[in-house]
């Protein structure tokens, strides 16, 4: 039995994509368990750039992709994404739950809706009807995939959800045209999942956003709607908490958010313009610009501890090597007090003054130059960096096993 866990430790945009790519190259199977389009993963294979919103990016390396009974599926977009993995030749077929909800035409209107009503105070939403799709999903009015297979049924589901929202659904027709497409492909995935675990496989569960972003754990309220961290898994894929082996966590080498909400160590200068250009920080799904800020260790902690995670992936090492100094925050100071660790409520956070060590930085070197170090390992980096991660472990007190510093496969360093 193998599961792995990839998980985002921040705002989200971490690199999951790349890593899941990374530990999914001898995987059987690779799962997305919560969210929706709302993620946009980036694989960069080759000269080749790869960008998945709901199959979980791990399929480009040749695991059979699934997408959990937690998720809410944007069906063109697993058409579309179907099409990339055939064009690379690695399409093995696809798993989804026949309880995934399914994000519908609606669900984007209302979340349009909710963000105008929400003025000042909108939180910035990818607009993609994630909300909306989780809430009518609690409300228990919401489709799930098998219902699309049914017609009869389906129409009245159709019209309480009309009566409710007082909207009209017109492309139902095109709903149920892809979900007969993908037929055979809807199954009960709780079962498959545990019967190939059971024999052994290794299966990867590509988390998406971050856990800042987690409903009952982040920013609330500037936050996604589901659970992004660890116990997603167990209740979307309908496994048991000992079926993980081993839980990575993902971090940028500083941080970045999309949307509103708090963020301490964000630079609203001219340093949070270099990583920003430098780090091409622009959102996969949206294109919106990202801030930007230093590495915040009070909430990788908080992180790391609510996941249990084992081990550290850090991306975008070679970003930070614009600057002859970087920064760290390794506490906060909230109220005069200083804190190592915070559970990130906005009322806290708006308080928290972000307290700084500062290391020297390393050399701004080529990309070709990276290659190399790529090939030589983790003690090519260069000295200060080597500095830096170092610190980053002793301050989360998690060990930093996969450094990556390019997009695309290759460019990382493995412990
Ligand atoms: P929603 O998930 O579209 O409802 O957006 C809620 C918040 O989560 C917004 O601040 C989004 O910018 C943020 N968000 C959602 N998905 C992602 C992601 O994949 N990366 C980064 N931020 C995200």
């Amino acid at each position: 039995m193998s599961g792995i866990a990839i998980i985002g430790l921040q705002w989200g945009d971490e690199g999951k994509g790349k890593i899941s790519y990374l530990l999914s190259r001898d995987a059987d199977y690779v799962v997305r368990f919560q969210g929706g389009a709302n993620a946009g993963h980036t694989v960069v294979v080759g000269n080749k750039e790869l960008k998945f919103n709901m199959i979980p990016a791990g399929a480009a390396a040749g695991a059979k992709p699934c997408i959990a009974a937690g998720t809410v599926v944007d069906l063109p977009e697993v058409v579309e994404e179907i099409e990339i993995l055939k064009n690379i030749g690695v399409f093995k077929g696809l798993l989804i739950s026949r309880n995934a909800n399914v994000v519908l035409s609606i669900h984007k209107e209302l979340d349009g809706i909710i963000e105008e009503l929400r003025g000042s105070k909108a939180i910035g939403t990818t607009k993609r009807g994630i909300g909306p799709t989780y809430a009518d999903k609690m409300l228990r009015i919401g489709i799930r995939m098998e219902d699309l297979l049914d017609k009869n049924q389906l129409i009245s589901k159709i019209k309480l959800l009309e009566d409710y929202h007082k909207l009209k659904l017109d492309n139902i027709d095109e709903y149920i045209r892809i979900a007969n497409s993908l037929k055979d492909y809807i199954c009960d995935l709780d079962i498959i999942i545990n019967e190939e675990l059971d024999k052994g496989k290794k299966i990867i569960f590509e988390g998406a956003q971050g856990s800042l972003l987690d409903i009952d754990h982040g920013t609330y309220p500037y936050v996604t709607s589901s659970n992004t961290t660890i116990g997603a898994i167990f209740t979307s894929c309908g496994i048991g908490p000992k079926k993980i082996s081993e839980v990575v966590g993902v971090t940028k080498s500083y941080t970045t958010r999309v949307g509103a909400g708090v963020f301490p160590t964000e630079l609203k200068n001219e340093k949070g313009e270099i990583i920003r250009e430098k780090g091409k920080e622009y959102g996969t799904t949206t294109g919106r610009p990202r801030r930007v800020g230093w590495l915040d260790i009070p909430l990788l902690r908080y992180a790391s501890k609510i996941n249990d995670i084992d081990w550290i992936a850090m991306t975008k090492l070679d970003i930070l090597s614009a600057f002859e100094k970087v920064n760290i925050c390794v506490e906060y100071e909230i109220d005069e007090k200083r804190f190592k660790m915070v559970s990130p409520s906005v009322k806290t956070m708006e308080r928290a003054k972000p307290i700084y060590i500062e290391l020297d930085g390393w050399p701004d070197l080529e990309r070709e130059e990276w290659k190399k170090i790529a090939n030589k390992g983790f003690d090519g980096l260069p000295e200060n960096a080597k500095t830096y991660i170092e610190t980053v472990e002793k301050l989360v007190g998690k060990p930093i096993k996969i450094v990556s510093f390019g997009a695309e496969s290759g460019m990382e360093v493995i412990k």
